[in-house]
Parts: structure tokens; C-alpha cells; sequence
């Protein structure tokens, strides 16, 4: 069955110091549980995680990236290549977080490249989706996550699915406080799971994990978790508190 999954998305937050300090209290408080019931990981920004690693190289905590360019290398200045991100102990990236498809532009064309490369280069892409309040106001959610997930994953075999994660997180509940309902976010989740079960198989249904971003806390975890088809959340806010973090990892077990 599907392994509970929660992430931390540090954004553009913490130094040299901190990142190491919060790092280190977040394995240490889930010694017993990371890596056991619950896959953890946390994604630093990229000029802390070789210290990040370095920081958690004992304990069974995974290291991810926010973002990737899709090229091996070459003349990309201020990018960072699916290679780089391996040779520095990342296990996952974030591809197509909505702060980088809305405040930085991206497409659905070039998050599709960067889930690819990343698959590719041996990361574990986690695919972010989900709607702006406008497309939900206008009862347009399911479309636009159908856009995100049919050109996000286009031209993925099977197989390379099973590298992915997705991760639904509707825009207006990112950093906001207002979380989506249970009810609504399981009405997404299985939208998507009946979506990848038509693009791919019952299998990949079945197994793909899909996890719930957007203001999730510690009040909330438990609830959420609850969901048939939620099945890890992607923590933004309240991963950049040790004691939030380990609450929420603990209301996934
Ligand atoms: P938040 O961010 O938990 O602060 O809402 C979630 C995310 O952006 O992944």
C-alpha cells in the first residue's frame, strides 16, 4: 500500500545556520518514525543542501530540491542541473510549484521537461498542480488540474510514473491559513487518481502517491491524512518549525 509521505518546502527561508539547526532537530525528533511509517523529506534552498545532507546523514530524512532546469548543462546561468542536484545527496525535486508556475512564469511545457530530466537523472520529481481561486470560482478546477497533470506528465511511460509524486495544492490555501476542506481535497485527490487511472492504468492509480499542500498544521494534519486519497502532505509555513514539522510528520504515521 501507499507509504505516508510529508514534505517540507522551506521556500526562500532559513541561512547557513538555521537550515542546519532546524535540519538536525527534525531528525532527532523523528528518529523513530521517519523513514519507518512515513517517507520524510525537506527541500532547503539549493545553497544549503549539501549542509542539509550532510546534517541528516544519519538519520532516514530524504533531501529535495524546490526546482531543476531540465538541460544536463551548458550555458544556463543561475540554473541547476538534475546532476548537480544528485551529486549533492537530493533525492527529489519539487517540479511546477505554484509559486514557480505563478510568480516566476512557468509553463506547463517546461514543468513537463523538468519531470522528465529529473526522472532521467535519477531524482524523484514531485508534481505540483492545483487551481487559482478564480479557476475554482469559476468552477474550473478540474480542468485546470487535467492541464497540469496530462502536459505535466506527457510523454511518461509507466514505468517512469512510478518515479513521481504528485502533489495537489490549490493556490488560494498556500500561505494563506485557509486550508482546503477535507471534503474538497479528497474530491481532488480522487479526481486525480481517476485521472492518472485513465491516463495510465488502475495500477498506477493504485499506487501513485498524492500528497495535500496548502496550509497544512499541526491542527490539521490528522484530518487531512484521514482522506481515502490523500496520502502525505506537502508542508510550506509550518515546516520551518521543528516542533509544527514533527507534529505533522506525526499525524501521517
Ligand atoms: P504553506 O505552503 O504550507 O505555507 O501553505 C505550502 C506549499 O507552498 O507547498
Amino acid at each position: 500500500m501507499r507509504k505516508p509521505f510529508v514534505a517540507g518546502n522551506w521556500k526562500m527561508n532559513t541561512n547557513g545556520q538555521t537550515s542546519v539547526q532546524l535540519a538536525k532537530r527534525i531528525a532527532a525528533g523523528s528518529a523513530e518514525t521517519a523513514g519507518h511509517g512515513v517517507t520524510v523529506a525537506v527541500c532547503p534552498p539549493f545553497v544549503y543542501l549539501q549542509a542539509v545532507t550532510k546534517a541528516l546523514s544519519s538519520s532516514s530524512i530524504a533531501v529535495g530540491a524546490q526546482d531543476m532546469y531540465f538541460e544536463p548543462d551548458g550555458a544556463f546561468t543561475g540554473e541547476i542541473s538534475s546532476s548537480m542536484l544528485k551529486d549533492t545527496g537530493c533525492t527529489y525535486c519539487l517540479c511546477g510549484h505554484s509559486e514557480r508556475r505563478h510568480v516566476i512564469g512557468e509553463t506547463d511545457e517546461l514543468i513537463n521537461k523538468k519531470v522528465a530530466a529529473a526522472i532521467s537523472g535519477g531524482l524523484l520529481p514531485i508534481l505540483c498542480v492545483g487551481e487559482l481561486l478564480s479557476e475554482r470560482q469559476a468552477s474550473k478546477t478540474n480542468e485546470v488540474v487535467t492541464r497540469q497533470l496530462k502536459q505535466g506528465l506527457a510523454g511518461l511511460s509507466a514505468e517512469k510514473l512510478s518515479a513521481v509524486t504528485i502533489a495537489y495544492e490549490p493556490v488560494r490555501a498556500i500561505g494563506t491559513g485557509v486550508t482546503a476542506t477535507p471534503e474538497q481535497a479528497q474530491e481532488a485527490h480522487d479526481f486525480i487518481r481517476t485521472l492518472v487511472g485513465r491516463m495510465y492504468d488502475g495500477r498506477a492509480a493504485e499506487e501513485i502517491r498524492i500528497l495535500y499542500g496548502g496550509s497544512v498544521k499541526p491542527g490539521n494534519a490528522a484530518e487531512l491524512m484521514g482522506c481515502k486519497d490523500i496520502d502525505g502532505l506537502l508542508v510550506g509555513g509550518a515546516s520551518l518549525k521543528a516542533d509544527d514539522f514533527l507534529a505533522i510528520i506525526q499525524a501521517a504515521v
